[in-house]
């Protein structure tokens, strides 16, 4: 069996969360190979709201087996309250989730070194999630981490050493935290943690395949924050990349079947960082109020903008994608013209590949203009209602990305999901 991964192309909160719902009846297994808290994905059904951080998308689903792997780091203070919060609305967590022993903890002084490295930033901070997440993943590299397994063996001297050897950073910061209260919660949240079933992920998971079973693999984050590929250095601290799944859960490349590359109609972005095509007049604005661009986990105000297809041609082949799906097209129907940014003019020449770096100050997004639909669509149910306008604007960017679009989605609820049979403009 094949591993397939569904993944943001843009600046994350594509609206990754709600597809995952949706196809995971299509898979027995769930699993988040990067990221951690920093992510928020939003599901919508039967009235109800839900935002999930650290855990997969697919423990709605019934019967569905979700993994955290070891490419995630993980918070057991979040982790807590998002576990207790599912358990509460009904659902049988401890029976469906799996933690990976190698998947690297977040410490309260990660997050306080997360916080005291943007201050020392000032004016060039990335504008983080402030969850700690830079500062885990530099101790992963660095041979400092501290892992999940790590808890069932001599943990408290473990814990100790890392604390201390923070808290001597922070110091040579100029911060003389008092931690008292977060280590309690923290290591009482660390006793809830292993109550969870720890496994050795990619031996499941490889197993799993062997036994004829299927793999959805849920990225957070996106392509352009991606540690490697994003705007370095405004970007995340993991591979959020097709890659990102091989080594996140320790599944061979070989393996990789279908990816998923998610995409909203247009495009946003949260925290700092070049965005070629951001929009700072009213059109931004309104995208923002219709599209209720807030963050999901910092409430902070989205930067929106137009769709950027240069940024979209680059994060398909670097992640290889086979199909993608966009999300949010209702937010356009009421706008009489759309933009779409076919190149860049940088030093003024065209540049149709994405280059090295999209902070010149030279740079200008060369747009095509397409007409509206001016058509709500978040009621349709099938493709043949779609109005010719967004035919046409599925069929223009088919072209430009060379790549099928299978899937449409036009509101945040479950059902608001509409797959194309066939893509007849591919
Ligand atoms: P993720 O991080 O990629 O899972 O995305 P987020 O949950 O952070 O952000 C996506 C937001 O858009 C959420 O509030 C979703 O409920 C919402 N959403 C998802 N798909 C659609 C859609 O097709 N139309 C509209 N209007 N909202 C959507
Ligand atoms: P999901 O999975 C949007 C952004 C932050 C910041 C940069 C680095 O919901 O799509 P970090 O805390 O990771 O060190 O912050 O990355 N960022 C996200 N933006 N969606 C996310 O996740 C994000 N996770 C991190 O705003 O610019
Ligand atoms: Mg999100």
């Amino acid at each position: 069996m094949k591993v397939d991964v569904l993944l943001g192309l843009q600046w994350g909160d594509e609206g990754k969360g709600k597809v995952v719902d949706v196809l995971t009846p299509r898979y027995d297994l769930v699993a988040r190979f990067q990221g951690g808290p920093n992510a928020g994905h939003t599901l919508e059904f039967e009235g109800k709201k839900y935002v999930l951080r650290s855990i997969p998308s697919g423990v709605f689903q019934q019967g569905r087996t979700n993994i955290i792997g070891n490419g995630v780091v993980l918070d057991p203070v979040l982790f807590r309250e998002e576990a207790e919060a599912l358990e509460k609305s009904g659902v049988d967590l401890r029976h469906l989730l799996k933690i990976s022993k190698k998947a690297h903890l977040i410490l309260p002084t990660h997050r306080l070194l997360d916080a005291a490295n943007e201050r020392a930033k000032g004016g060039s901070k990335i504008g983080t999630t402030g969850k700690g997440i830079g500062p885990t993943y530099t101790d992963k590299v660095s041979r400092n981490g501290l892992r999940v397994g790590d808890t069932l063996h001599n943990f408290k001297a473990k814990y100790e050493a890392a604390r201390n050897r923070h808290l001597d950073m922070l110091r040579a910061m100029g911060e003389e935290p008092d931690i008292t209260a977060l280590e309690e919660k923290w290591l009482a949240a660390i006793d809830y943690l292993r109550t969870y079933e720890l496994v050795d992920s990619e031996h499941l998971i490889n197993k799993a395949l062997r036994e004829g079973k299927s793999v959805l693999c849920e990225g957070a984050q996106g392509t352009m924050l991606d540690v490697d590929f994003g705007s370095y250095p405004f970007v995340t601290s993991s591979n959020t990349v097709t890659a990102g799944a091989c080594t996140g859960l320790g599944i061979a490349p070989n393996r990789i079947g279908e990816v998923y590359g998610i995409f909203k109609a247009y495009c946003t972005r949260v925290g700092s960082g070049p965005f070629p095509t951001e929009l700072f007049d009213e059109t931004g604005k309104r995208i923002r109020d219709l599209g209720h661009e807030y963050g999901a986990v910092t409430g902070r105000e989205r930067r929106c903008g137009w769709i950027d297809l240069v940024a979209l041609r680059y994060a398909i082949m670097i992640n290889g994608v086979t199909q993608l799906i966009m999300m949010k097209s209702d937010v356009l129907d009421d706008f009489d013209e759309i933009k779409a940014c076919v190149a860049y003019e940088i030093d003024g020449k065209r540049v149709d590949d994405f280059p090295f770096s999209i902070e010149e100050e030279s740079l200008k997004p060369i747009y095509v203009t397409l007409p509206g639909w001016k058509t709500p669509m978040s009621q349709m149910h099938s493709e043949e209602e779609f109005p010719q306008a967004f035919r046409d604007y599925i069929a223009f960017l088919e072209k430009e990305l060379a790549t099928p679009i299978t899937i449409v989605s036009i509101g945040p609820d479950r059902k608001q999901t509409i797959e194309r049979h066939h893509s007849a403009n591919a």
